[in-house]
């Protein structure tokens, strides 16, 4: 006989954030619903809807008993654990003393407050009473003594939900957490697409979308970090969905270390996916009271296309989960002298390039690699790492000196004086260094095994609390003696060897601890993560660093790619975008400067990569123009909303548009990739404006938000890697 799950709660656009029936829940966003109930014979937790709004639950008919082998393969479970007759693959698998490896997680009760608590030891988001609201769901496993409290916060303005588990021993024994997922969600039988960012070093964040088929199909990391090759996020969304039109589901993990994401469609059809920390490098032991926290987990949904979840994810993000006073601070263009001068500099040819860049009009300058050791000088990348002290050849006079006399020189065309920033990779180490002669036991190794390098480096175990000091003091003094404003904070290998499984987790703790430490410490220095570019791009980070060095492929094409392929999930706010000579060093490729710095302006924090004085003077002529032209749009790139427009997988006229806050401004990025001969340019309908409104462009013509959006307008573009910038200001 057919069963039917249908619970009363009502929805609508004034519903509280979460409703409790009895053992029904809704979680209402502004455009979403969220509903689950408690199975009342089995005390598990199931499903009834994740989508658009809904008044009550979906009617579903249910296959009696499952049908075929399983009792399970049914329903639609919150928290699917192993045993029972679910033969998919579970969120959690536990280790008991005994070695069983079920569990029987049963609904104990439930907690409803406002707002949200914070993680103890993990990044997470944070929001006032207003902004949103959580259930927490106690389970129990009476077996085994093991409670599973499932958290799920609601930010109803965003439509986003956040959800994270706690696993506690309550028993007497040891248990071992050997899988742990942070969100695990069953979709109804449907046909999807996933959609991923996959890539390597120097090609990150690209877009992938297949079929989701029968099976499992997943991806993650294993690398100790997020990495290049996946980033912690998937999107769900119908075969027909485009970036403006159909629905698309998007999780993102909150975590900076090797990850796991699973989409399992079942053989009867449904879908289940899964986003958590990666199992084989987790084996977590849990004594007697001990608990252990997963991190969270962030799932929206949008109606209206793959556009509006990247929006929502955007939003969220610069409010509730960037801790840095800078999140809505247009930040200051800077110079970097990695590859312009790479390891060849001293003093003088350092201040030097200080000079031409407070002249082109920058703001802030970044010594990047090389500027320390001592005793093992760091002059190529074989050794110094670990040794945090001024290279006394290359800056006889110290470094603070040389920092306060660049601190002094005046950036062009503004009263402003130049800042000063630094490069540092602190949790890494050269054997080639003092450190490494001290503290060789300080290294990731794993008994006698080959300490193996990547890059002639190791890495420090962040696991351990004296290397934490070590880091966080280290960072501490350069910034308490020098004029520092900028860290720019690199990461430059994986991690091959680990004592233990459960290491990989505690060196990201260790982390966590140290960003917090160093970041609540020194609230003015504007941090950027970097990990060889975007190997550690994530919202993990993001909660310590509100940017992020997106690739070290500085090639204007290429960029295009990983930029919009970033912006799927994180704030074009938080991309570091730095214009690089020709031929570009990664890809040999030559575009024009224009072309290279209009889509650098597409990231939150624009810069030059370069040494201006070797560039072709008519180049370096066209440069403070350009600076003028970033500063002056950075607000609405910071703080805006973005709207891709043409893809550049899909589309020869790649382009975006990014609509500040209230809707007055409005910046446009137009690409030609390749000049096609005697051929007609694209109408370019622009999204997300005001139809009524009437907007000016570029102080020039006027046209309505309803021409600019259903006719369009057409660009004249001239030869390969042409662009245009356009601001559009409502009158
Ligand atoms: C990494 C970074 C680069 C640069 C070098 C320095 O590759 O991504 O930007 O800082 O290290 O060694």
């Amino acid at each position: 006989m057919a069963r039917t799950t249908n619970h009363p709660i009502p929805h609508s656009s004034r519903a509280n954030p979460i409703e409790v029936d009895g053992t029904s829940f809704a979680l209402n966003g502004k455009n979403i619903s969220y509903r689950f109930h408690v199975d009342s014979a089995a005390g598990d937790l199931i499903l009834n809807h994740f989508g658009g709004p809904v008044t009550e639950d979906p009617v579903a008919q249910i296959i009696p008993n499952g049908g075929g082998w399983s009792n399970q393969a049914h329903l639609r479970r919150e928290f699917p654990d192993l045993g029972r007759g679910d033969f998919r693959t579970p969120a959690v698998h536990i280790k008991h003393a005994k070695g069983f490896a079920l569990c029987d997680f049963k609904y104990q009760s439930h907690t409803v407050m406002k707002g949200k608590p914070a993680l103890h030891n993990l990044p997470c988001t944070f929001g006032s009473s207003d902004e949103v609201a959580t259930l927490i769901v106690h389970l129990w496993d009476s077996c085994s003594a093991v409670a599973a409290d499932l958290s799920y916060s609601i930010f109803p303005n965003y439509d986003a939900i956040v959800r994270s588990v706690t696993i506690t021993n309550k028993g007497r024994d040891t248990i071992s957490v050997e899988k742990l997922a942070s969100l695990s969600v069953d979709f109804p039988h449907d046909d999807y697409d996933m959609l991923q960012l996959q890539g390597e070093w120097t090609r990150e964040c690209t877009r992938a979308r297949r079929k989701v088929d029968y099976g499992l199909q997943g991806f993650g990391s294993s690398t100790g970090y997020s990495s290049h090759y996946h980033n912690p996020f998937l999107s769900l969304v119908s075969p027909s969905t485009t970036e403006s039109q159909g629905d698309a589901w998007g999780f993102s993990l909150i975590y900076t270390g090797s990850f796991n994401i699973e989409v399992e469609k079942s053989p009867q059809g449904l879908t289940r996916v899964l986003v958590g920390m990666n199992p084989c490098q987790l084996s977590w032991p849990l004594n007697p009271g001990e608990s252990l926290e997963s991190p969270e987990c962030v799932s929206v949904f949008s109606d209206s296309g793959i556009g509006n979840m990247s929006r929502k994810f955007h939003r969220l993000y610069r409010q509730n989960l960037i801790k840095s006073k800078f999140v809505y601070e247009p930040r200051p263009v800077l110079l970097n002298s990695w590859e312009g001068l790479y390891f060849d500099f001293d003093e003088s040819t350092i201040y030097r390039l200080a000079q031409a860049s407070a002249n082109l009009g920058v703001k802030l300058f970044v010594l990047d690699d090389g500027w320390f050791g001592d005793k093992h000088p760091r002059i190529n990348d074989k050794a110094g790492l670990g040794d945090w002290v001024v290279n006394p050849k290359r800056f006889p006079n110290g470094l603070k000196l040389l920092a306060e006399n660049i601190s002094r020189l005046e950036a062009a065309n503004s009263k402003e004086t130049l800042r000063f920033g630094l490069w540092v990779e602190p949790e890494m180490i050269n054997r080639s260094s003092t450190l490494y002669e001290e503290h060789p036991e300080w290294v990731l190794h794993a008994g006698d095994y080959l300490r193996s390098e990547t890059r002639q480096q190791l890495v420090l175990n962040a696991a351990l609390p004296e290397v934490q000091e070590f880091i966080i003091t280290s960072v501490a003094s350069i910034l308490e003696n020098m004029p520092v404003t900028y860290i720019k904070w690199d990461n430059n290998r994986g991690i091959h060897e680990s004592p233990t499984p459960a290491n990989h987790h505690a060196y990201i703790l260790g982390m966590y601890r140290i960003f917090e430490v160093l970041t609540s410490r020194f609230p003015d220095v504007l941090w950027e993560g970097c990990a060889s570019g975007g190997g550690r791009y994530d919202a993990g980070i993001l909660q310590y660093f509100p940017q992020v060095w997106t690739s070290d492929n500085t090639d204007a094409l290429d960029r295009i790619y990983i930029q919009f392929g970033t912006s799927l999930v994180y704030p074009p706010s938080t991309m570091g975008a730095h214009v690089s000579a020709v031929p570009n060093d990664v890809t040999g490729r030559t575009t024009p400067i224009r072309f290279r710095a209009h889509v650098a302006m597409m990231g939150g924090s624009f810069g030059l990569e370069l040494d201006p004085d070797a560039l072709p003077e008519d180049d370096k002529a066209q440069i403070p123009d350009l600076i003028a032209l970033a500063e002056k749009i950075s607000p609405i790139i910071i703080r805006g909303d973005m709207w891709r427009l043409n893809l550049p997988e899909a589309s020869n006229y790649p382009s975006a548009l990014f609509i500040s806050e209230d809707g007055n401004q409005a910046v446009l990025f137009a690409f030609q990739i390749r000049t096609t001969g005697v051929h007609n340019y694209p109408l370019l309908r622009l999204e997300g404006l005001d139809p009524s409104a009437t907007y000016k462009l570029d102080g020039e013509r006027t046209l309505s938000g309803a021409t600019l959006m259903n006719g369009g307008i057409q660009y004249r573009f001239g030869s390969d890697y042409d662009s245009k910038v356009v601001l559009l200001e409502k009158i």
